[in-house]
């Protein structure tokens, strides 16, 4: 398989991650026979000080004909003092609308042998193993008007019923090849939103009836998430509600570093990227944690290109590495050894191209 990818690597630690995660991919496409070619451009803080915007013109152009986009993180300190038309995420929220990039997708899953860096009981958080897939285009944050009024504010939140239809068929999709249990989260006793959401939860339903469906309200989803995260599966739910409760999924693993993300349209095109973001405060130093981003490289491979064998490669290749007690300063594992992002990414690439742990454990015995 032939595929062109664009790097968007840009600022803080998005340099040395992306570098990690194009050598895995490099690895992969040299083992599996494929032809994965790269290209980078600029986007965020690294582009207002190149071309003055946060998303050049010429970014958008590669991005809306390459096969998939790989992103680092935008922003740090250098730009926070930016008029808001010159700020960093400006270019992320840019690309993810002008390219209709509007469903975003966060698995969460527990790993056994971060289990103790969860904020939470080993017991809660054991099995917990979710798929968030939240509203990415539409409403409050896209809404208008959106300002400041003499007498105070208006923020402005609308859906069309394409908008909602569109990521609630995801969601059915998604727990169809999963555990087929979809949770719709939204405030439908209080919004119109949220009741025209739930609405169009009930119809679709009706096109999956091999899918479960439970209706959650914010609130009572943002405390079950802490309470009893093993209770979900695939959770759908609109953009605010989405930025929040994926933020919250996001600690129970006890670690940002290990947490990938894809942004998708319609027709596959994604943008895939760390939850985490550019970490000015370790930029430089070597010592980012590169899993997430190699895992959004993961996720990449299956969703933009249906390589689900390779995807799967990756994620026991980071798992067998985390197995085998290597680790960055961000998280921690008795008895384990910590190294820079270099080693990391070395000792994912020797995990990638050599056999499994449980494979040569086995091969031990033969
Ligand atoms: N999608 C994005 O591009 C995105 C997302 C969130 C924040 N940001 C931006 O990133 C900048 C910093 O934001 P923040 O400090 O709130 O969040 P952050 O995620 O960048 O960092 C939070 C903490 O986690 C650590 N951390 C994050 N990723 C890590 C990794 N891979 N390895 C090791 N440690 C890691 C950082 O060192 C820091 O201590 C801000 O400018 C913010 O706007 C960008």
């Amino acid at each position: 398989m032939e595929k062109h990818i664009i790097l968007l690597p840009g600022d803080g630690i998005g340099r040395e991650i992306i570098d990690s995660a194009k050598q895995v991919l490099t690895a992969i496409a040299s083992e599996y026979n494929h032809r994965f070619t790269f290209e980078e451009h600029a986007i965020g803080g690294n582009a207002i000080d190149d071309y003055n915007t946060p998303l050049p013109d010429k970014t958008v152009d590669a991005c809306s004909k390459a096969d998939a986009i790989l992103m680092g993180a935008v922003g740090g300190p250098k730009w926070d003092a930016n008029p808001s038309h010159l700020r960093p995420e400006k270019g992320l929220l840019g690309i993810r609308k002008q390219l209709e990039l509007f469903a975003n997708l966060r698995p969460v899953k527990t790993i056994s042998s971060l289990l103790y860096a969860s904020p939470l009981k080993e017991e809660i958080v054991n099995q917990a193993d979710m798929l968030i897939i939240r509203e990415l285009t539409g409403g409050i944050y896209f809404g208008t008007p959106s300002e400041r009024t003499p007498n105070g504010v208006v923020d402005t939140l609308r859906y069309t019923r394409e908008e909602i239809e569109r990521i609630v068929e995801r969601g059915f999709e998604a727990a169809r090849i999963r555990r087929k249990h979809l949770t719709s989260v939204d405030k439908a006793n209080v919004l119109e939103s949220s009741k025209l959401w739930r609405e169009i939860v009930e119809e679709k339903s009706k096109q999956y009836p091999d899918v479960s469906v439970t209706h959650l309200l914010v609130d009572a989803a943002a405390m079950k998430l802490v309470t009893q995260p093993s209770f979900f599966d695939v959770i759908v739910t609109e953009n605010l509600f989405g930025d929040i409760l994926s933020d919250e999924a996001s600690v129970l693993t006890g670690s940002l570093g290990m947490l990938p993300s894809a942004s998708l349209r319609s027709d596959g095109l994604g943008l895939y990227e760390p939850v985490h973001g550019s970490a000015p405060d370790i930029a430089g130093k070597g010592i980012a944690n590169p899993l997430a981003m190699i895992l959004s490289a993961a996720l990449m491979l299956e969703h933009s290109f249906g390589l689900v064998d390779e995807a799967k490669e990756i994620e026991r290749a980071v798992n067998d590495c985390l197995l085998q007690g290597f680790h960055t300063a961000d998280i921690h594992i008795p008895g384990g050894v910590q190294v820079g992002t270099k080693q990391m990414t070395e000792a994912v690439l020797e995990n990638v191209t050599t056999k499994s742990i449980s494979d040569s454990i086995c091969k031990s015995y033969v």
